[in-house]
């Protein structure tokens, strides 16, 4: 089984040759259905055809996860176009429905003039079976200097010293993550149209793996999901089928390589 090595091929096809039960974790961020002007995203006549794919898909992808892992599966409706609606609907249907993350993207896209201007992508949450692992404390998010001093003079807390250890912990982060969408500008930004941001990605791995796990990505593109997992210490297998996409996140991977002689990025 190859792993931490990205297959070229195609999803489906590839997932079935993957052993069952090993991923602590599935990052999915696949094609939207007509949403972006891409070949990858066009490829069905009909809706009904996207939807039993997506089933074939999900399907070998859980029964790769563990018992107690969580799947994510990202979504975005176009200016009219909401599949995603009816995914999230038709694939709870036949997993377990475990949360709704808002990704807020904090910069608007796919400008209207009849509407409110789109800034959020969703993310499903499916899982195995109940009570799946979930690292809630190694999501948390730091409160500014300014709010904890305000909350340190809460005269209901008498043990100041333990209060300020409480409050210097941060704050369990809310299912919806504000994590502002790469710009053109951006360092981070490689060429490839829906390209997810690292720390984005890294939240997810956080919340849903340990050091060591496998987090399993059949769409990767840029290579988001693997070079977030190998800069933290996280196995991962991933997959895609165009190869100039495969090209850039080989670069990606190669370039953290080096960087993680010195330091981990998260
Ligand atoms: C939404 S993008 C993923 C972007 C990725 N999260 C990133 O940060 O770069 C979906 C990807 O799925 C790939 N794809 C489309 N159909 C596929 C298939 N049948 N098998 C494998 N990959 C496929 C596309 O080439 C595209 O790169």
């Amino acid at each position: 089984m190859r792993i931490n090595e990205i297959i070229v091929g195609d999803a489906f096809e590839e997932l079935r040759q993957i052993p069952s039960n090993i991923a602590q974790s599935v990052i999915a961020d696949p094609p939207y259905y007509n949403v972006l002007d891409e070949d990858w995203d066009t490829q069905w006549a009909e809706s009904e055809e996207y939807l039993d794919w997506s089933l074939k898909w999900v399907s070998e992808s859980m029964r790769i996860l563990k018992d107690d892992g969580l799947f994510f599966c990202f979504g975005q409706l176009g200016k009219r176009e909401h599949v995603f609606i009816h995914l999230m609907s038709f694939l709870c249907n036949y997993f377990q429905y475990h949360d709704l993350i808002i990704w807020d993207r904090a910069v608007g896209y796919n400008e209207r003039g009849d509407s409110f201007t789109p800034a959020y992508e969703m993310v499903l949450v499916l899982r195995k079976a109940d009570n799946p692992k979930f690292n809630k404390d190694a999501v948390r998010e730091a409160y500014d200097s300014e709010t904890i001093q305000k909350y340190l003079r809460d005269k209901r807390y008498k043990d100041k010293e333990a209060r300020l250890k409480h409050l210097q912990a941060g704050k369990y982060s809310t299912n919806i993550i504000r994590v502002p969408s790469l710009k053109g500008s951006s360092n981070e930004k490689c060429g490839h149209p829906s390209q997810k941001p690292l720390d984005l990605i890294a939240k997810l791995i956080a919340c849903s793996t340990d050091e060591g796990d496998i987090v399993l990505d059949p769409f990767l593109g840029s290579g988001t999901t693997a070079v977030a997992a190998a800069s933290m210490g996280r196995n991962w297998i991933g997959i895609e089928s165009n190869v100039e996409y495969v090209e850039i996140a080989k670069k990606r991977l190669e370039e953290i390589g080096m960087q993680l002689k010195f330091a981990s990025l998260f």
